[in-house]
Formats: structure tokens, sequence, C-alpha cells
């Protein structure tokens, strides 16, 4: 099939080169030159395990473009998968899919094409997407043919590949029989796990197949929101029940075992630690209380979950507080930036709130970050960090070092080394991740978030 995807960050990208590598014809389209102008020449904007692989794979069916003439004309398939970044409001800026909408409706081509919001949109979009491509064609509805769905998508960054090609399930809401048809031809070789998989991406053990599920439009969109906002607080969940246990004097790593290894709990999303990040746990959250608002309904317990992530982030300073008396004129080590491990991306960083709050109060910050130091650099022009080249300079002189970011790499630093050059070796770990054993036989002082 001939599909437009309209977006090329990360969901538009790994959506792009899954469905390429499984045998579609695919155009990227991106109102970003620079970003289509790397991938054109064979490089890839984003850090995503094994996306070059599979770009080279599919690249023969990939082509990438700016042109929307070029993209949409015969499209049987039209992914939408811009960003909707929270506005001061909550609310989500719905000014990209407006662009989008209206630039597909312009150029729409004859036959039956499906315009599938596969960004996370407020419930009400696919309907409002709908109005937009007519009102966009003006009086040339006559020959065209289309219907819009919504295909949430569920992936996540640093497995991105993965969960797209051996998802948990697939999930489109459509009032239209014939998009349902569209849309399950496209993702047949998924749904049946029919393609050969490839050797850096291997299917998981037992996987036969994977679920789809149709819904009208609202359910599809209200999934992805409550889904998101459920992920969201079952990590806030295990924060609150951190800080008792700090209390009492209990582990909550094994508290979470305990409570997760319950099938009706699961072990996954209850890691106590600094809390989520990411482009989307705060904005779909945001985008569910206020959309509850709007029918005015208050959300009490996405709410609350919001609340105790934050606060999450606000004890790196009490805890360096309480373990250093005075901050301001030290020297704090941030070992890494990016929201989490294997991806680059900073939005919504614990790192970036504790930078700003340390820089506040007086205090030195420098950093270190495996793959998203370049990013920093460019997106936090104003925030005063000094980026060391290694990890292991991260401590160098410093009163404190904060572990953000649970790069596996980080566990086999050379600790001794490090201790010896920090001014005091005191390290706080933002994510119950370090071998707090192996670490004060090391030399250093070691507290949880
Ligand atoms: N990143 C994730 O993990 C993830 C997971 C699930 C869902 N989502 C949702 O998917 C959507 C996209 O997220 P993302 O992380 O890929 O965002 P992103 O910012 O990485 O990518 C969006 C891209 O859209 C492009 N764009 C904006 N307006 C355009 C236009 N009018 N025409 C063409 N291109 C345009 C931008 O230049 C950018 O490259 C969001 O709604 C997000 O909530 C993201």
């Amino acid at each position: 099939m001939r599909i437009a995807i309209i977006g090329t960050g990360y969901v538009g990208l790994t959506t792009g080169a899954c469905l390429a590598a499984i045998g579609h014809e695919v155009t990227c389209l991106d109102n970003n030159a620079a970003k289509i102008e790397t991938l054109r020449q064979g490089k890839v904007p984003i850090f995503e395990p094994f996306i070059e692989e599979i770009l080279e794979e599919a690249k023969d069916r990939m082509r990438f473009t700016q042109s929307y003439a070029e993209a949409i004309p015969g499209s049987d398939v039209v992914f939408i998968a811009v960003g909707t970044p929270s506005m001061a409001d909550g609310s989500p800026d719905l000014r990209y899919l407006r662009e989008a909408a209206a630039a597909i409706g312009e150029h729409l081509g004859g036959g039956f094409t499906v315009v599938v919001n596969k960004s996370t949109v407020p419930i009400g979009s696919g309907n409002w997407v709908e109005s937009l491509i007519r009102e966009s064609r003006g009086g040339r509805n006559g020959k065209v043919e289309f219907a819009v769905a919504s295909n949430p998508e569920f992936l996540r960054e640093g497995s991105a590949l993965q969960d797209s090609l051996y998802p948990d399930r697939i999930v489109v809401g459509t009032d239209s029989p014939r998009a349902v048809d569209v849309l399950s031809n496209l993702y047949r070789p998924i749904l049946e796990q029919s393609f050969t998989a490839p050797s850096y991406l291997k299917r998981p053990e037992g996987m036969a197949a994977a679920p789809l599920v149709t819904t009208d439009l609202a359910s599809a969109e209200l999934i992805k929101y409550a889904a998101n906002s459920f992920l969201a607080l079952k990590i806030s969940y295990i924060n609150e029940i951190g800080r008792l246990a700090e209390k009492v004097g209990a582990d909550v790593t094994l508290v979470a075992k305990g409570m997760g290894l319950d099938a009706r709990i699961g072990t996954r999303f209850l890691q106590a630690g600094l809390g989520w990040g990411g482009s989307c746990f705060a904005k779909d959250t945001a985008a569910l209380v206020a959309t509850a608002a709007d029918y005015g309904l208050g959300m009490p317990i996405v709410s609350a979950a919001r609340t105790v992530n934050q606060q999450q982030r606000e004890r790196v300073v009490e805890k360096l507080l309480g373990e250093l008396k005075i901050i301001k004129g030290k020297t704090v080590g941030l070992l890494g930036l990016a929201f989490k491990p294997n991806t680059d991306d900073l939005r919504d960083a614990p790192s970036l709130d504790i930078a700003r709050a340390l820089v506040a109060r007086g205090v030195s910050v420098a950093a270190f970050d495996p793959v998203a130091m370049e990013r920093a650099k460019s997106e936090w022009a104003g925030v005063s960090v000094k980026y060391c080249e290694t990890a292991e300079q991260v401590a160098e002189g410093a009163d404190a070092v904060v572990l953000v970011t649970e790069w596996a790499e980080f566990q086999d630093l050379d600790w001794e080394a490090m201790a010896k050059s920090a001014r005091s070796p005191f390290v706080l770990d933002g994510r119950l991740f370090l071998d707090a054993a192996r670490l004060a036989k090391a030399g250093w002082r070691c507290a949880r978030i």
C-alpha cells in the first residue's frame, strides 16, 4: 500500500520505517527542512536503538519530502504524526494538527484515502480533522472520498521499533467500516505476525498475533489518554509508597517487587525514583484533566499523580540540603540528562527542572549524558550547565553527584577513582539503580531519592 506520514519525529519516523520494513511504500513528510535533508543523506535525526538498521533495510521503499503535493495524492493511508505539545493551561496545542489537516485536504487526490490521527489528540479531534479537510477543499469535495480514523500510538522511546513491530494491541477507532478494512490490511503482517523478523529485533517468544481493537473515534482517542494516565499514576503511586517506606524503614524496591509479582498489578511502571518525564505523560495527563474540566468534571486521581511527580523532582534539592546543609556555592554533578535511558529526548526531562532549581540556588552544575549532550547544548541554551566529556568528569570537584538517568553504563563507572576526584563523595541515586554496597566500598556516601 502507499502510505504518507505527516511529521517525521520519534513517532512518524518509527512508524514509517516499520511500515516500509513490512512491505509498504512510505513517504515521510516534515516541514522541518533540516530534518528532511538529514534523512535524505541517510542520517538519523534522533537516537533510537536499531533505527539506522531498519531504515537501511527499508530504504528502497522510503522517501523523505517537505512537499504535500508529492506525499498525499495517490496515498491509501495518510498518518498524521505531528507534535501536540501542552499549552500553558494544560490543553494540547493543536496548531500543527490544524496545519497538517488543512494541507492534506488541499492535496487529497482521487481514490479512497484513510486519514489517520496517530498523534495523541483530544477527544473529538477525529471529527475536527474531518471538518478541516472538508473546509480546506472548499467546493472541490466532489470526487474525493476519505474517512478519518484514530490509531493511537503506544510505543516507548528506547524500544520504539520493538513496540511497533510487536505491539500488545493495535487500536483503530473510526465510524467507517471501509477504513477498518484498509487499516486491517495495512497492519495485517503485524496483526498476524507474518513478516520476517529482522535479526536485530527478534520476535518475542510465543508471539503469534497482535490483537486489533476496533472502536468508535472517541473511544480510541480516550484509550490513549486513559492508558498513559494509568501508567503515570502507577509510577506516582510507588513514589508515594516510597516516601512512606523511607519513614518506616522499609525498602521500596522490595515493596514494589512484592506488589508487582501479583499478576493483577504487574511489575512494570513500579520503579520508584525521580518519576516520569518525556513528551507524553505530563502533557497527556494535563490534557485529560483539561478535557474533563471542559465537561465540569474533576480528575482528582490523575491530578494527584501529577503533583506527586513534580514533588519527586523537588526532593533532589531537599535531599542535597539535608546532606550538605548549605548548597550555595557548591558543585553538583548530574549523571544523565535524557528523560530515560536509550533515548536522546529531553522533553520534560527531570534533569532540566533539577538543573534549574540548583542553578537558582547558586549551585554550579556539571552534567554528562551518553547521547543527549548535543541536544541539551542547543535546547537548553539559557541554562548554565557545564557539559563534561566523560561521566567520570562529573564527579571532579563535586560536592554531590545525582544519578538522574539510569543508563546501564553508569553502573560500571570507575567509582573508586571518582570518589577520589570528588570534593565530597556523596551520591544521590535518583533511580534506585546503583549498587549501594559497591559504592560504599568505593568510598561514597549514598542516599536514594
Ligand atoms: N514520542 C513518543 O514516545 C510518543 C508515543 C506515543 C504517542 N506520541 C504522540 O505522537 C505525536 C508526535 O510525537 P513525537 O514525539 O513524534 O513528536 P516530534 O516533535 O518528535 O515530531 C513531530 C514532527 O512533526 C513535524 N511537524 C509539525 N507540524 C508539521 C506540519 N504541519 N507538517 C509536517 N510536519 C510537521 C515537526 O517538525 C516534527 O518533526 C504527539 O502527539 C505525541 O503525543 C508520542
